[in-house]
């Protein structure tokens, strides 16, 4: 069943609700890959009825980001879609989710500023904002977030945990091609020749890996990652972090988040690993 009223989606939703049915929530902005379609299926096991829904939300892309040319594949998408037999894909047109009189923006703070933050200073408010509607109008009871946009992830729970929405977080694995390149919509703008070098971003991620199990400490392992990836993209940023807090590492202790964006031509690259400094 296709949605596109919000309020439609809304009077659905209460539906579900008074039934005590689970509803499982996958928000996308289409371009599906088997990184959504993982979601999808998670959503399928754990709960009775599964929402996906498709928007390509202008309030999250910068005014010389790529939302006029970030991929569409809208027949692709439903056909993918209804393998899975989804309960409903909700597909809002832009005037319906931001009326002219739309006026209400949503910061998530500290979490919002370091890594992409820094670099799309507008993305994590356009991506908070579109998702606290979405759950208002999908009132899901557990939604699915794949930890490639791990930023993204935190800033989500963070939001749920702030505002006390009634909505289950669940964080899938990141999906990878065979040569490690990180499933992303994005991947569609690579060329022959880009899409041979692209999994070296996860080669770098894997060096530091190994340079932190070796005994290097945070600041070493940045600058492996850099150096190896310095030779192909224009490096973003490159961070071994606090998985919790996103804030810079200055000795390994426990978990540690590893995460890079990069520029391969005019395609914007991003991708993380977690380390485990107990474990090794
Ligand atoms: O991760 C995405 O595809 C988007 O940022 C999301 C969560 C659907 C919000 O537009």
């Amino acid at each position: 069943m296709i949605i596109s009223s919000p309020q439609s989606m809304q009077k659905k939703a209460l539906k579900w609700l008074k039934a005590g049915k689970s509803v499982g929530f996958v928000p996308t902005m289409g371009a599906l890959h088997e990184g959504h379609l993982s979601l999808v299926r998670a959503s399928k096991r754990d709960n009775d009825i599964t929402v996906v829904s498709i928007f390509v939300n202008p309030a999250q892309f910068g005014p010389t980001e790529d939302y006029g040319s970030y991929p569409r594949s809208l027949k692709m998408d439903l056909s993918a879609l209804k393998l899975f037999s989804v309960d409903a894909v909700f597909i809002p047109d832009v005037s319906d989710i931001y009326p002219e009189d739309f006026q209400t923006t949503v910061n998530v703070g500290k979490l919002s500023q370091p890594m992409c933050g820094k670099s799309r200073p507008v993305f994590f408010g356009g991506v908070a904002r579109v998702v606290l509607k979405l759950f208002n109008l999908v009132m899901p009871t557990r939604a699915y977030f794949g930890l490639k946009d791990y930023q993204q992830f935190l800033i989500i729970k963070q939001l749920i945990k702030d505002l006390n929405l009634p909505v289950i977080i669940v964080p899938r694995a990141i999906i990878r091609e065979k040569d490690g390149l990180a499933l992303s919509s994005r991947n569609a703008y690579l060329s022959k020749e880009e899409r041979k070098i692209a999994p070296r971003v996860y080669a770098a991620l894997e060096l530091g890996k190994e340079a932190a199990k070796s005994g290097k400490n945070p600041k070493q392992v940045q600058r492996i990652i850099e150096d190896h990836l310095k030779k192909n993209f224009v490096i973003d940023y490159v961070t071994v972090a606090d998985p919790l807090t996103l804030a810079s590492l200055k000795t390994f202790r426990g978990k540690a988040l590893l995460a890079v964006a990069v520029w391969l031509g005019k395609t914007r690259l991003i991708d993380n690993l977690l380390v485990n400094q107990d474990t090794h």
